[in-house]
């Protein structure tokens, strides 16, 4: 049976996981973070003492990593290394920026092709990231690129962690998202770029629902009528 998928793009923190886990379980459809799997192997590298940016060192790394993706009775994604569970540890800040230095990297990317791909055969997905609709899956059945402006981005990420009482600058963590998006759009190889067939959307005016109400009419309008539509 053909699978239905939906890809999400777009920069880091425009609420593509917030928008894909709400898409996701109003369809029943598995939810699938691409970021979570190029953070585990950032996160490989970082525990290593591996540098991030040298390609050879992290390809060399690549045969000694058993990297799985499993949901839990959550519901949630669970990423392990090894068969050790570094959900949590992939979060840290510092695996933001080895994860987006190692995904710059040809290996690394061929690495994981085959097993996003699968995933998206194998079941309806909802699957985040920065290449899924124009490498990954190009031939995905709805394909959405998310942005916000850079501040907003900042602001919510500034209230997540202070929520969190983790204390932190608003206009450290604009450059930090800068300087990633900067690599991410940039870099030689599958960077963060809009596909063509792709509904582009900014989210900076946006609530989280009206986002989900847009991307929401968008999906009825694309798959439904088609064979294994809504689970
Ligand atoms: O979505 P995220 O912030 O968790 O992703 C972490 C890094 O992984 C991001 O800076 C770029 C990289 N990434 C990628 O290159 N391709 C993807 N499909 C997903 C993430």
């Amino acid at each position: 049976m053909k699978t239905i998928s939906i890809a999400i793009d777009g920069p880091s923190g425009a609420g593509k996981s917030t928008l894909a886990k709400s898409v996701s379980k109003t369809l029943g459809y598995l939810y699938v973070d691409t970021g979570a799997i190029y953070r585990t192997i950032g996160y490989a590298a970082f525990s290593k003492g591996v540098d991030p940016k040298d390609g050879e060192a992290a390809a060399a790394l690549l045969p000694e990593l058993e990297i799985g993706l499993h949901y839990g009775e959550d519901g949630l994604q669970h990423m392990t290394l090894n068969g050790a569970d570094v959900t949590d540890q992939i979060r840290l800040p510092e695996i933001s920026l080895y994860a987006s230095a190692v995904s710059a990297h040809p290996a690394v990317r061929a690495h994981l092709l085959e097993m996003q791909r699968k995933l998206a055969r194998e079941n309806n997905v909802v699957m985040d990231g920065r290449d899924i609709g124009t490498c990954v899956l190009p031939e995905a059945d709805v394909k959405v690129y998310l942005t916000a402006s850079s501040l907003v981005r900042a602001r919510r990420r500034y209230r997540e962690l202070t929520e969190k009482g983790i204390a932190c600058d608003l206009k450290e963590i604009e450059q930090d998202i800068l300087d990633r998006d900067h690599r991410d759009m940039h870099r030689e190889h599958s960077p963060l770029v809009q596909a063509e067939d792709a509904v582009y959307l900014d989210s900076s005016d946006m609530t989280l629902d009206q986002v989900v109400d847009a991307i929401g009419r968008l999906i009825d309008q694309k798959i439904d009528g088609q064979a294994g539509g809504r689970a």
